[in-house]
């Protein structure tokens, strides 16, 4: 067995991600870290990093999530400025271990009912109608501006019960906001310069969370506000952190899910052809399109106690980053890993996470997927790839395409 000090370094560092070959294509990256050892030091960027299906899902059940910089940590980073939305990140679910994480998912799961999902399928199915009325008649379509990146905005805005029209403003605090989450360790000069965003976020949300009921409409605002379990309720700050999060959770992975999903199965077109053949099996299709490129890729944890994983043993506190993406790719759990099969039998991906922080807003994700793909493939027959370049976003742990040119009959 051996610890983060002693490994001998022969793997490559995650942080070639950023490399435009390995953005295109992270997988033989992925099982090259595998190969090389399911779990393994990264003195690049002073990680764990956990690739294989047993050992992430360990990491997710048994680590601790609270690996937001505090506003402490992000001083001694040059990002004084940046303590304010620290102090609400440190109140997000995400970042919470039980007990507190306990009490706020039971309080904002007892808003967020799957009822309230489910009545919202008519209202999304409009939005993808009206979306792709626009480009019916001119048989070409750019896949991200038109219609992956507005329908997740658009029902988030929804879901919040803010109004619809700032679903851009919404749009470009979330993708500031996943940028400094994410790339915070290996760019905190680009963070910095999002600074400004996210305290106007935040005001933004503390004037929607303060008006009165006779002006608020139906949504998460509200709900979060009377959320009550057990005489409990939450504190205007928690509401106020856990709207941005999940704002934030909501947008880019359901547009990436949208667009990857789409190239994927281009890309492999008899199984493209046996969906549209056979509508039933949208549901699977969905999981596997999740499993094969799967929209957040990574999340970070840190050992509560010294423990063994995968063979090596990890100290108090020292960072893990687990790759959900990679163990979706393990061969020892899902036969012929790189291969897009919509019938895939017991398919439990880890894309959505595992364990306590599994996704809050999985069933409202499933559902915008389900209703994207199938109004797509039958209002759009012959959907083709354009000729184009394909370019895939700068971003260390959510999977996403520029753009995506299609045409179609
Ligand atoms: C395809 C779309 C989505 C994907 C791939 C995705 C992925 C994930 C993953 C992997 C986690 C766990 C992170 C971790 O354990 O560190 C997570 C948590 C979360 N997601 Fe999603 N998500 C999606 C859509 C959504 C939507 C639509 C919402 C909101 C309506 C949402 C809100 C959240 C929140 C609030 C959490 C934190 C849960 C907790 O910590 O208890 N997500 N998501």
């Amino acid at each position: 067995m051996s610890t983060g000090a002693t490994e001998t370094r022969e793997a490559p560092s995650l942080a070639a991600m950023l490399d435009p070959a390995v953005l295109a294509d992270p997988y033989p990256l992925y099982k090259e870290l595998r190969d090389h050892s399911p779990v393994h030091w990264d003195p690049m960027l002073h990680s764990w990093i956990v690739t294989g299906y047993g050992e992430v899902l360990k990491v997710l059940h048994e680590f601790s999530a609270r690996c937001a910089p505090s506003p402490g940590e992000l001083e001694r980073m040059g990002l004084g400025e940046l303590a304010p939305a620290a102090e609400l990140l440190v109140k997000q679910m995400l970042f919470l271990d039980p007990p507190d994480h306990t009490r706020l998912r039971a309080l904002a799961s007892s808003a967020f009912t799957t009822g309230r999902v489910e009545a919202m399928r008519d209202q999304i199915q409009s939005i993808t109608d009206e979306l792709l009325d626009a480009a019916i008649p001119r048989k070409r379509i750019e896949m991200l501006a038109e219609f992956a990146e507005p329908l997740p905005c658009i029902v988030t805005a929804i879901v919040l019960g803010v109004p619809i029209e700032d679903y851009h403003r919404l749009k470009d605090w979330s993708v500031d906001f996943a940028q400094i989450l994410s790339n915070l360790q290996l760019d905190p000069e680009s963070a910095a310069a999002r600074v400004p965003s996210v305290n106007e976020m935040v005001a933004y949300f503390e004037r929607a969370v303060s008006r009165p009921k006779s002006e608020s409409r139906p949504g998460l605002v509200e709900w979060l506000k009377n959320a009550e379990v057990n005489g409990d309720r939450l504190s205007g700050e928690e509401v106020i952190a856990n709207l941005i999060i999940t704002m934030v959770g909501a947008q880019e992975t359901t547009t990436n899910l949208i667009a990857c999903g789409l190239l994927s199965l281009l890309r492999n077109p008899e199984q493209l052809e046996k969906l549209r053949a056979h509508p039933e099996l949208m549901k699977p299709a969905v999981e596997e399109l999740l499993r094969y490129e799967s929209p957040s890729q990574k999340t970070s944890r840190k050992a509560f106690q010294e423990v063994e994983v995968g063979g090596k043993r990890i100290r108090p506190g020292e960072n893990v980053i687990a790759i959900m993406a990679a163990a979706n790719r393990d061969p020892l759990r899902f036969p012929e890993p790189d291969r897009l099969d919509i019938e895939r039998p017991d398919n439990r991906h880890l894309a959505f996470g595992w364990a306590r922080h599994f996704c809050f807003g999985a069933p409202l994700a499933r559902i915008e997927a389900e209703i994207a793909f199938s109004s797509i493939l039958r209002r759009m027959p012959g959907l083709r790839l354009e000729d184009q370049t394909i370019e895939w976003r700068e971003h260390m742990g959510l999977r996403g395409l520029k753009a995506l040119h299609l045409a179609f009959d």
